[in-house]
């Protein structure tokens, strides 16, 4: 192998994805999956490409330097595209504190090695930080964030995200460290960890459990398959301008509501239930919630030849079918912990 690209956080949704992508693009290329496989985490995510010559896992937490240390020397990376993090805003209203843990001080130890390993000699040196759309704050009915948009952001989550996103430009302006960094939409499609709203509900939708849809469900949430990601990904990595942002979003703006009902729908039409829609049920709604996010994505389309090709409708019934393909996945990450996560969350709403 002639070059190594660690990918952090690769056991998890979007990072499996973007693994997949490198392992089987790259064959040329070690590609390094860096993962703490915390309850995110999950290696059955990637068993398809697991023997592949140019995969390795690496079990370690990027908060733990020393660690990062022995894996730099040992791999001798080219490049870091660094997905590992607390992703989810309801756990971060929980917890706020595991958030600053991994998304900041684990963002910084991971530039920190990265400075360190490679000195100066820096040509041909990545670091990719894959950050989020939150960090602009929360839009109105109308408009579009754009890279130049002030950050803002409102939840714990998007607090830590932003925070790590001014780390990586700080280590661009400061040591002259490469960096390049996108800012995304939200994600759906297989091996999405079921504590966010489209797995959640297609997994209760499956065990007539109740929807729990936030306050009066109009929040409006922009989805981009998670193939598209990666594939946005694999373009940034490669083509990205040293030093720049991209905005990558699926111009697919839906309300939280009309995703639930579509998906009951679809869900019924599947499955020969009747009527899934009369599971909703309104809950409280999350404290300090974002009313509306959209992407302007066009610099990426432009400069660098990027565009979503799923469509949601289709993309939307094909993520059922991987669902209830993968009943066995699901158990598994719905059992243990996530029981009593799910308890806490919603018992008292
Ligand atoms: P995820 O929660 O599914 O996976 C996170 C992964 O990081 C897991 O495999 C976990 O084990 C690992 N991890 C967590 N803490 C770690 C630590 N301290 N050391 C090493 N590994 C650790 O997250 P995701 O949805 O796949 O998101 C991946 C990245 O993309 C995150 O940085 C997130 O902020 C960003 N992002 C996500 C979305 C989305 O819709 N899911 C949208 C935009 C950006
Ligand atoms: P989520 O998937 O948690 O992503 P994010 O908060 O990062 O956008 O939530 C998507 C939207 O769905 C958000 O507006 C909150 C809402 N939601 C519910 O209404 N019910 C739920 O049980 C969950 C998890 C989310």
């Amino acid at each position: 192998m002639t070059k190594s690209i660690i990918i952090t956080g690769g056991a998890g949704f979007i990072g499996s994805h973007v693994v997949r992508t490198f392992v089987k693009n790259y064959p040329d290329t070690m590609i390094i999956n860096l993962d703490a496989l915390t309850y995110a985490g999950n290696l059955e995510n990637l068993r398809d490409i697991e023997d592949q010559p140019n995969y390795i896992f690496e079990k370690g937490d990027i908060v733990d330097p020393e660690f990062l240390d022995t894996i730099f020397e040992k791999h001798q990376p080219e490049g870091i595209i660094h997905l590992a993090a607390e992703s989810h805003v309801d756990r971060s209203i929980l917890d706020p504190m595991s958030f600053v843990r991994t998304n900041v001080t684990g963002t910084v130890n991971l530039l920190n090695a990265a400075r360190k390993y490679w000195g100066t000699k820096l040509e041909e040196k990545v670091f990719y930080h894959i950050s989020t759309d939150e960090v602009y704050g929360s839009l109105g009915d109308t408009g579009y964030f754009v890279e130049s948009t002030p950050y803002n952001p409102q939840s714990p989550y998007s607090s830590s995200k932003a925070s790590s996103d001014h780390f990586v430009r700080a280590y661009g302006n400061t040591y002259g460290l490469p960096v390049v960094i996108s800012n995304c939409s939200n994600n759906y499609g297989p091996n999405q960890f079921p504590e966010k709203l489209i797995p959640l509900i297609i997994n209760n939708i499956k065990n007539r459990k109740p929807l729990p849809v936030y306050g009066k469900g109009i929040n409006v949430r922009d989805w981009l398959h998670v193939e598209d990601h990666a594939k946005a990904i694999d373009v940034v990595y490669h083509k990205g301008k040293n030093g720049s942002t991209y905005n990558i979003g699926g111009f697919n703006e839906w309300r939280n509501i009309d995703i639930v009902n579509l998906t009951c729908d679809l869900m019924d039409q599947k499955l020969g239930f009747e009527n899934s829609r009369s599971l909703i049920t309104y809950v409280t709604d999350r404290p300090g919630h974002d009313m509306r996010y959209a992407i302007d994505a066009s610099k990426i389309k432009k400069e660098l030849g990027w565009e979503p090709h799923h469509t949601f409708e289709t993309g939307i019934d094909e993520t059922i079918d991987w669902y209830l393909d993968n009943m066995e996945w699901l158990d598994h990450v719905t059992s243990g912990s996530y029981r009593e996560y799910y308890a806490e969350q919603y018992q008292d709403r």
